[in-house]
């Protein structure tokens, strides 16, 4: 529970709300943020970082355990040649000016995707970032990087396929929980891999190929904010919405 104030008609009215412990977001917007104020879209891109410190440390004063972002999708690819470069850049910026405030929180970091067509140099901030920050016990900040949906079920048959062809399970032995297991998201403690809350910003109604297979049950919820507005305020009122909803699993 998570209790916090907020006015309504100058009221200030306290509620206890249940905090969602697994959210992912969609960082959407920030080319959009960018144009509207007549700069180039990668200044987007550096705003949508600092966003990510505020949020980040937000949900982590909040008590949410699992914040994954979907910071560079295997379509992002396509992108110009620039501005993948600008983003591959971001977690090198993101180590020198916002590990160590995120470490001094007891954050620690956490990487899904495919990492091996990411620039030596954007592997290198993340290991770092992974490395220094292992032993925390607080908020794991997941980034999502060069993660496609597909991609991880794709990659998760395979090593299934090659643990069968090496006699360590069985077809027949295949449940839910082996699969998750073979997921980017094996990596993430089991009881929270998957998001109790997906957020997308900025107007955008689909999941992009964003955790197909662990937003299974997730509560959606959308927002017209842009990703570099996005702030304490917003997350807090999209907790408040996730309070309203009725989650039955199946159930009645
Ligand atoms: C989508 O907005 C955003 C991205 C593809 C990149 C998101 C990355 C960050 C917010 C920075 C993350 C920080 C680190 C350290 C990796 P868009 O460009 O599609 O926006 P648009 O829809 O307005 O064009």
């Amino acid at each position: 529970m998570f209790t916090f104030g907020f006015n309504k008609k100058k009221e200030k009215i306290r509620a206890a709300l249940e905090v969602p412990k697994h959210i992912a977001i969609i960082m959407d917007g920030n080319g959009r943020w960018a144009k509207k104020r007549l700069q180039p879209r990668v200044m987007g891109h550096k705003a949508g970082m600092d966003a990510l410190q505020i949020v980040t440390k937000a949900a982590s004063d909040m008590g949410v355990r699992v914040l994954t972002v979907y910071a560079f999708s295997t379509e992002n690819w396509t992108r110009p040649e620039k501005e993948v470069k600008f983003i591959m850049n971001l977690p090198v910026e993101f180590y020198d000016k916002y590990v160590p405030e995120l470490h001094a929180n007891n954050v620690k970091i956490q990487m899904i995707g495919d990492h091996c067509r990411l620039p030596e140099a954007t592997k290198d901030a993340l290991f770092k970032a992974e490395e220094k920050t292992k032993h925390n016990t607080g908020l794991i900040l997941n980034f999502a990087l060069n993660y496609g949906g597909r991609d991880e079920l794709a990659q998760a048959m395979r090593m299934i396929a090659q643990d069968i062809l090496d006699a360590k399970f069985n077809p027949g032995d295949i449940d839910e929980k082996v699969i998750a297991d073979y997921l980017y998201t094996g990596v993430l403690p089991a009881k929270y891999r998957d998001p109790d809350l997906v957020i997308r910003t900025s107007g955008e109604l689909r999941l992009s190929n964003f955790l197909p297979w662990q937003t299974a049950y997730s509560e959606l919820y959308f927002t017209d904010i842009a990703w570099p507005d996005f702030d304490e305020k917003a997350l807090q009122a999209a907790i408040l919405e996730y309070n309203r909803r009725h989650r039955r699993f199946g159930g009645i």
